[in-house]
């Protein structure tokens, strides 16, 4: 019997890297996946993984740079399966643009991505938790939301907003939605890749006592915590998945 059997997970920005590594974690465990993206045939790629291991999933292609996209993605999640229990809002945009540089376009981009649409993604499932019995959020942040040394202006606002965005949620949907977050440390992914891979992350295997960089599975193993009742008394917290930096 798996940990989420019966229960329609949402995974936003599942086509690659931690979502995808969650999408499947979810889908071995009962869970029925909605998996969204832009790009169609890597998430038609997860989808098919999944339905040849057992699973059952679905895919949504979606761009949240345009909040548009959100209408989209409630309206498919609802064909699909008629309801979700666990909402992961993942999906992100990395900017590298130093504040001098940054564009209204870019920030704009960035914060509908990684804050705005995760908020208008929650309005619309959160009624739905609510009316089914409840639900869990997950929101994935970063260190960039702890501290500002991590990274650029706009990425770094972005991740701080998710981390208040996390804990004002909680206090307004519970009791019946948990809501918690994860703030990744440098994690093997594509984003990782387009900062400078392993190599230019180098600072941060050495700002963490474990020494290395970390892997996406370890990313859905704490989300996994969070979105089942072996977690049933945290609430509005952001677990730190990173290894130990800053500490
Ligand atoms: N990797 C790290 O070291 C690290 C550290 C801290 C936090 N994070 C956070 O972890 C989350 C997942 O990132 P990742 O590292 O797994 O990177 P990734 O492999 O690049 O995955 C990013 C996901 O977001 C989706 N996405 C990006 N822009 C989108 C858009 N405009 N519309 C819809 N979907 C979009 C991508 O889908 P498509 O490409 O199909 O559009 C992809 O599925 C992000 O929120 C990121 O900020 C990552």
């Amino acid at each position: 019997m798996g940990k989420l059997d019966g229960k329609v997970a949402l995974i936003t920005g599942s086509t690659s890297g931690m979502g995808r590594d969650t999408a499947y974690l979810f889908a071995k465990e009962g869970a029925k996946v909605i998996v969204t993206g832009r790009n169609e045939a890597r998430a038609k790629a997860v989808v098919d993984k999944i339905k040849a291991d057992g699973g059952e999933a679905a895919y949504i292609i979606a761009d949240t740079s345009d909040l548009a996209a959100v209408d989209v993605i409630f309206d498919g999640a609802m064909k699909a399966y008629g309801k979700v229990d666990i909402l992961m809002n993942n999906a992100g945009q990395l900017s590298v643009t130093p504040i001098l540089d940054l564009s209204l376009a870019e920030w704009t981009s960035v914060m509908n991505v990684n804050v705005t649409s995760a908020l208008l993604l929650t309005q619309k499932i959160a009624p739905i938790m609510k009316k089914n019995g409840g639900g869990h959020i997950i929101n994935i942040a970063s260190v960039a939301g702890c501290a500002a040394h991590w990274g650029p202006v706009a990425y770094c606002t972005s991740k701080h907003a998710m981390m208040g965005l996390t804990k004002a949620m909680a206090l307004e949907l519970g009791p019946d939605i948990h809501v918690n977050g994860i703030c990744p440390g440098a994690i093997r992914t594509a984003m990782l890749d387009s900062a400078g891979g392993e190599d230019a992350m180098g600072f941060m295997k050495q700002r963490s006592p474990l020494g290395r960089i970390g892997e996406g599975s370890e990313i859905a193993t704490t989300a996994l915590f969070l979105a089942t009742d072996e977690s049933s008394f945290i609430d509005g917290q952001l677990i730190r998945v990173d290894g130990g930096v800053d500490i």
